[in-house]
């Protein structure tokens, strides 16, 4: 099993060497990752050298026309897709609403889209108010004690009105990696699409699109390693269901056509960073051949995390006085661990750490309909910690010490 080299990778990111975040454990990934040195020397490059109006004929121009075009092939090559299913957008919560007017201008009244339960309300809001059109949206309602998504309650909702079906990779609080390539198979039997936010799994290795099954997968640049952009991943099977919501004469146009405004050109270009620090990871690990490279670079962002999530799960399994939310088995899960404490609020909690050098979360984090599911109350929240390849085993000791003291 080959190991990561942290401290090669933790060269990678200068957050890790400025002064200000010196003694800082960082277990707030999940919000946003550290932004790794080849996206910044991208963005500066773009800034300094080529920010003009991109592909017309003079030379900066050209330039940063063939960055972005670099952005495309690069990430589709990474998520195993033609790279005119990729497409760039502000966010991915506006990317969803985006793709809601598209759905809305190709569905019938009375067609259903079927909403998990353990989404991110970039995920849910949108298809929820689709209602208001004569869609009809059905919700696949969690486990309200761990927060789990089970198939055998999805089987139900399915019918051949069913257009669609939106579902996490990976929850941002439950923290569970979803059967996606499951519920692609059921999904397509039943006749629907079947939409993945990946935005929480992404940070943890890019995932093979085509192998999943998805039809449209999305996920947000700046929770891994890179710039704040949305990504889309459009499969060809998913456009007769949508709406091109550009300007008419990018209708046709494949890296545009479900993109209302221009994209933001210099986090496009800087989107190219991540695949140089992916790139370069592999290669300093020993990687050679360009093929396996995606699956490589999970691989050693699995080797690194999972140990972590064990150590982290083991605690909170040794404490009665802690609700886990997700999963006990570190098989089954995503390094984003979240619990309530019955005693003691989690914005409390979320203080005591950052008084003792741990950056984490307390509150809904935007999934605050999953909160209310599992009899949870979301303006109480929960305590997330989320951590990634770059986290520590020191890290780790401090955020177990640190716990142990506050709880
Ligand atoms: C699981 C999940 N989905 C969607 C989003 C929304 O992404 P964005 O901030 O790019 O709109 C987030 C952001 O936190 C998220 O965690």
């Amino acid at each position: 099993m080959l190991s990561l080299d942290l401290d090669y990778v933790r060269k990678q990111f200068p957050a890790f060497s400025t002064p200000s975040l010196e003694g800082q454990a960082f277990f707030e990934n999940a919000g946003g990752s550290y932004m790794c040195q080849p996206v910044i020397d991208r963005f500066a490059r773009y800034f300094e050298q080529r920010k003009v109006q991109p592909y017309y004929a003079f030379a900066a121009s050209k330039e940063a026309g063939m960055e972005m075009d670099l952005a495309h092939v690069r990430l589709a090559s990474y998520l195993n897709v033609p790279a005119d299913e990729v497409m760039f957008g502000p966010s991915t919560s506006q990317n969803t609403y985006v793709l809601a007017q598209a759905f809305a201008g190709r569905m019938s009244v009375g067609d259903v889209i079927i909403v998990s339960g353990q989404e991110h309300e970039a995920n849910s809001g949108v298809w929820r108010r689709l209602e208001d059109k004569g869609i009809t949206i059905r919700i696949w309602e969690v486990d309200p004690d761990d927060g789990r998504l089970h198939i055998e309650t999805l089987l139900p909702l399915l019918d051949d009105r069913t257009r669609l079906v939106a579902m996490t990779h990976c929850s941002n609080v439950v923290g569970e990696i979803n059967p996606v390539r499951k519920v692609a198979d059921i999904t397509h039997e039943a006749g629907a699409l079947l939409l993945i936010d990946g935005v929480s799994y992404c940070p943890h290795g890019f995932p093979d699109v085509d192998a999943l099954g998805a039809d449209i997968y999305l996920f947000s640049t700046y929770k891994t390693y890179g710039p704040h952009q949305g990504v889309m991943v459009i499969r060809h099977t998913a456009r007769a269901l949508l709406a091109p919501q550009a300007h008419f004469f990018n209708h046709d146009n494949p890296m545009k056509w479900m993109v209302p405004a221009g994209p933001d050109h210099a986090q496009m270009a800087a989107a190219n960073g991540v695949i140089d620090y992916f790139d370069a990871l592999d290669a300093h690990h020993g990687g050679q051949d360009d093929k396996n490279r995606p699956s490589r670079v999970a691989a050693l962002f699995k080797n690194a995390e999972t140990p972590h999530i064990k150590t982290l799960l083991d605690y909170i399994g040794s404490r009665n006085d802690v609700r886990l939310i997700g999963p006990a088995d570190p098989a089954r899960r995503a390094a984003t661990i979240s619990f309530v404490v019955p005693h003691l609020s989690a914005g409390a909690i979320g203080q005591r750490l950052a008084d003792r050098g741990i950056m984490a979360g307390a509150g809904h984090y935007y999934a605050a309909r999953l909160f209310s599911q599992m009899g949870l109350d979301p303006a109480a929240g929960a305590v997330r910690l989320s951590f990634v390849h770059y986290t520590s085993s020191a890290d780790m000791t401090k955020l177990i010490t640190a716990l142990d003291e506050i709880l």
